[in-house]
């Protein structure tokens, strides 16, 4: 092989990272699974868990006791007919379990869960809805009422594309409305820029619709976006294209900053070490081996960020 197709072999391989990741969990509940098994244990076990040891270091502790918020919850489904829940029902629930989050460190995520919660790393890098307490108790259940006692349907939900809107949204409509305007300083958003059948950002999305209105423009300085590519598949869009061009605008119309940023270094590298084998990554692997062509790091500038390598090799 000579070393300018082994070069631009390795460099290709630094390419482009992916993920097929999970659609948002709350969009896609089991439809034909009824409530979880044992609910109202399952809450306010995570609940009194959660109290005592999670995210001690980084986010408020709530006054309301575990079983008020289980009240709370549990009053705005149960006993009514599974769609009939209004958006607002979760209202007095997000207001006892709401927490002020840390500046700078919000980060939403669209159409790409796995991704955003492994570099988010429980709230280590970026904290998630999913990390806070509204989010945490809530999160992977599904729950629907009945109108017979007793007042929860533990044999099927409908499928949320099956109610009104609103009552298929409103938990995590509420929730996200929640999160979003308790961020403050910088936000940052994760978007899958290689999704070839869902743009990248979607004004319909649970960040378009509830999250971006909710942010306090006098408290939020910047919508910092990470567009996330999946290793080996084409880059449907990239920032400043497609609908990354759309939600700049959208972002900007609420008077915010707006910066994105395709595959960060720290992204990348979590891609690839999920899948060290792929393509994209065997650099790493050929640097760690040893077996570089030491030319290779001269030419190539290796001091340069893998996306600068790229732009200038040849591609196969
Ligand atoms: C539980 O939900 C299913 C599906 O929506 C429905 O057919 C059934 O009648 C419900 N059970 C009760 C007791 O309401
Ligand atoms: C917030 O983002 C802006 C980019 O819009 C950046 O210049 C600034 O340093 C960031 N501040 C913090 C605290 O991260
Ligand atoms: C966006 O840019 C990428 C990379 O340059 C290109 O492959 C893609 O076709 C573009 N997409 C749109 C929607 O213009």
């Amino acid at each position: 092989m000579s070393t300018r197709t082994e070069m631009g072999l390795l460099a290709s391989s630094i390419l482009v990272c992916l993920i097929v990741q999970l659609v948002r969990s709350q969009e896609d509940p089991n439809s034909n699974k009824g409530t979880t098994d044992n609910i109202k244990a399952v809450f306010e076990g995570r609940c009194w868990d959660y109290d005592v040891t999670k995210y001690n270091d980084l986010l408020p502790r709530i006054d309301a006791d575990c079983n008020v918020l289980w009240d709370k919850f549990s009053q705005a489904f149960s006993f009514r007919a599974p769609c009939a829940v209004k958006l607002s029902s979760y209202e007095e629930f997000m207001s006892l379990a709401k927490q002020s989050l840390p500046a700078n460190k919000v980060m939403f995520w669209s159409g790409i869960f796995s991704l955003a919660h492994r570099y988010s790393e429980n709230g280590a890098r970026f904290i998630t809805l999913e990390d806070t307490m509204i989010g945490y108790l809530a999160n992977s259940l599904t729950w629907c009422g009945q109108e017979s006692p007793p007042g929860i349907n533990y044999s099927s939900c409908p499928d949320w594309s099956d109610c009104p809107t609103e009552a298929s949204e409103s938990f995590w409509a509420g929730a996200s409305a929640t999160f979003a305007s308790q961020a403050t300083g910088n936000v940052t958003l994760m978007v899958d820029g290689s999704d070839p059948n869902k743009p990248a950002y979607r004004r319909s999305s649970f960040f378009g619709k509830y999250e971006l209105p909710n942010l306090a423009i006098s408290k939020v300085q910047s919508v910092n976006v990470i567009v996330a590519h999946a290793l080996d598949k084409p880059k449907i869009e990239v920032c400043g294209n497609g609908s990354l061009a759309l939600l700049k605008k959208d972002v900007t119309a609420r008077g915010l900053s707006f910066t994105c940023e395709d595959d960060p270094d720290a992204v990348l590298h979590l891609l690839c070490s999920d899948d060290p084998a792929s393509r994209e990554c065997q650099l790493a692997t050929a640097h760690q081996a040893g077996s570089l062509p030491s030319n290779l790091l001269e030419t190539a500038g290796f001091n340069q960020k893998p996306a600068d390598m790229l732009s200038q090799t040849v591609v196969y």
